[in-house]
């Protein structure tokens, strides 16, 4: 079954209820999180459900997980799947933080071995960014955006007046001697154990070196360490006005949920 049948079969769940809702998943480093969203809002319908990323990430241990989401919540229309990778024409390119073997599978001809309905495959960071466009605040649609995601690793997602450039890959930027993502993610902060004010001083050096190449009109973060803005936001020293994501760390799933309702294959 490919992702180009997911136009078809969202006409045939054309009843306004339904066609409302959809449902994504977040495929990360740590956990694989799926829910059923109403797309009226971008709100999580009933619980989100999260199983540990297996410690061996490989794309059929993951496609388990995922078809093991999907059945649990009885969920029979299209899915919308992240991945924290480059996810180019459904080819995955890319596996910074999941096993190497990722690179070079062709997600469609993966995912259809373990799901009974159509699918689109897009890079976690991207589903973040369209759901910040569609649910967020107005700073998302407007002019030029850079939104970055702040977890295991950076993602990033450039935004035109609301428009998607795919695959921008922004944490892996070299900034000073290292990428930006091995400096100043969460995962970096936690595991070193950086107080607030040190963490802060790497990302605005991170935030410094993208504003020199790309000058957008506002960066715009996300991930769960958005939820605790309040503890650092205002200590960035950035020129370009940074806002946190409205979303914070619902915004994955709900972006993949989009994706599939629209049959979106960036
Ligand atoms: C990956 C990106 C991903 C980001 C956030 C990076 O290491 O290369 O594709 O968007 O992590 O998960």
């Amino acid at each position: 079954m490919t992702g180009t049948t997911a136009e078809t079969s969202t006409e045939k769940h054309a009843a306004p209820a339904q066609a409302e809702h959809s449902f994504g998943i977040d495929i990360g480093g740590s956990g694989i999180k799926g829910a059923e969203v109403d797309l009226a809002n971008g709100e999580f319908v009933g619980e989100r459900l999260k199983i540990a990323t297996p410690e061996k990430s490989t794309p059929e241990a993951v496609a388990k997980i995922v078809a093991q989401i999907v059945a649990e919540k009885n969920w029979e229309s299209p899915v919308g799947i992240t991945l924290p990778s480059v996810v180019k024409d459904q080819k995955v390119l890319s596996a910074a933080n999941i096993d190497k073997s990722w690179i070079g599978v062709d997600a469609q001809e993966l995912f259809a071995q373990y799901l009974d309905q159509p699918f689109v495959v897009l890079n976690d960071a991207d589903a973040a960014g369209l759901a910040e466009v569609a649910y967020g605040d107005e700073v998302a649609r407007t002019g030029s955006v850079i939104f970055l995601t702040l977890g295991t690793g950076i993602g990033s997602a450039f935004l035109l007046d609301g428009q998607l450039f795919p695959n921008t890959e922004l944490g892996h930027m070299m900034v000073g001697d290292a990428e930006a993502e091995h400096q100043a993610s969460s995962a970096v902060k936690e595991r070193e154990d950086l107080k607030y004010k040190e963490w802060v001083k790497r990302l605005d050096r991170v935030l410094e070196e993208y504003e020199k190449l790309f000058n957008p009109h506002a960066f715009i973060i996300g991930g769960g360490i958005s939820r605790k803005w309040e503890k650092w936001g205002d200590k960035l020293t950035t020129s370009t006005p940074v806002a946190p994501a409205q979303l914070r760390n619902r915004a994955g799933i709900v972006g993949a949920a989009m994706a599939a309702q629209q049959g979106l294959k960036p």
